[in-house]
């Protein structure tokens, strides 16, 4: 059994690949994860978009086990617990389904702490044994590595970093009813309620935002309206870094990393994010710690981090 599945589920895509002990993914797919607000049926269209690739490396004998990594999941009890952003509620026991329906071993963990192990086992954190990961996705996750080793925390949630408050009476975040998080403006739907934001405070400003609907704009138009030069769009992105560099300096001094690994669609913005969120963190730090902290773009391209981290999980299981 040569071979381990590494899935990282997403608030919109699902993503797999088949992984081999030295870290090489074979085959990878992916779903949209949004289709099902069943997660049976969301499991059903998995095993069969897994199917070719299983048979590709010699069919289910050669398949070791399963990693899932999940938002809102839980590695002590394999479950994914009332997650804002996704179809699913309440209590999901993901990993039983999973073993049950793959007749496969499978373990679970939160996507950002997968993530995290992904890039400390092959990406930018290797040798690292004090960094801090931060998905900017549809959501907004982390993990938290701290003397060689994620943190848990009595209930296996820590981490959850994306929900900390970050502007007090700030903008409700709709699927945890809570105001101002992190993840209310740092994430991808964030960015685009930024952009919608601006262009309603100020509707005599032009910007290229106004050629497209409302709902048409996401971080991705906005990013591109950005690099055609339109000052507004900019600014979201200036807007955005600020938020995240105020956040990040906190994380700093929390847990003292030697980095924080920036991963997720938002990183495609490059440095129209790295700039604005390096000058906040700086900026909002203690003088003991400015100037020290890397930040960094996760070296692992597309969600590679997220599946190596979830196949990871496989060969530490004991079988
Ligand atoms: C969830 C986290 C997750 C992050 C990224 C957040 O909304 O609460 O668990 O890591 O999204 O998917
Ligand atoms: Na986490």
């Amino acid at each position: 059994q040569d071979f381990a599945i590494g899935i990282d589920i997403g608030g919109t895509n699902t993503v797999f690949g088949i992984v081999d002990h030295r870290g090489d993914i074979s085959y990878r797919g992916a779903i949209s994860t949004r289709k099902h607000d069943n997660p049976n049926d969301f499991i059903e269209e998995l095993y069969h978009a897994l199917q070719p690739a299983i048979d590709q490396v010699g069919g289910m004998d050669s398949i070791r086990g399963i990693g899932v990594g999940a938002p809102n999941g839980n590695y002590y009890n394999g479950t994914i617990e009332y997650a804002p952003n996704l179809p699913w509620r309440g209590v999901v026991p993901l990993r039983d389904l999973m073993t049950a329906r793959f007749q496969s071993p499978c373990s679970l963990t939160n996507d950002a702490n997968a993530a995290a192990v992904g890039e400390m086992m092959y990406g930018v954190a290797r040798g690292m044994k004090d960094f801090i990961m931060i998905t900017l996705g549809t959501g907004v996750g982390s993990g938290i590595v701290a003397n060689g080793q994620l943190i848990y925390g009595h209930d296996g949630f820590a981490g959850e970093l994306g929900h900390v408050t970050i502007i007090p009476d700030g903008r409700l975040h709709k699927g945890t009813g809570l105001h101002g998080s992190l993840e209310a403006y740092a994430s991808a739907t964030g960015v685009a309620l930024t952009a919608n934001e601006f262009l309603e405070r100020d509707p005599a400003v032009p910007s290229l935002l106004r050629n497209f609907a409302k709902e048409a704009i996401d971080s991705k138009v906005v990013y591109d309206c950005a690099m055609q030069g339109d000052k507004l769009a900019g600014e979201v992105y200036a807007f955005t870094g600020k938020v995240l560099g105020l956040a990040l300096a906190n994380f700093v001094m929390f847990s003292s990393p030697e980095a924080i690994i920036l991963f997720g669609g938002m990183t495609k913005a490059g440095d129209l994010i790295l700039d604005p969120t390096r000058e906040h963190m700086e900026k909002n730090l203690l003088p003991i710690f400015r100037d020290k902290v890397k930040l960094l773009f996760s070296e692992l391209k597309e969600a590679d981090a997220a599946i190596l981290g979830a196949s990871a999980l496989v060969w530490e299981m004991k079988l």
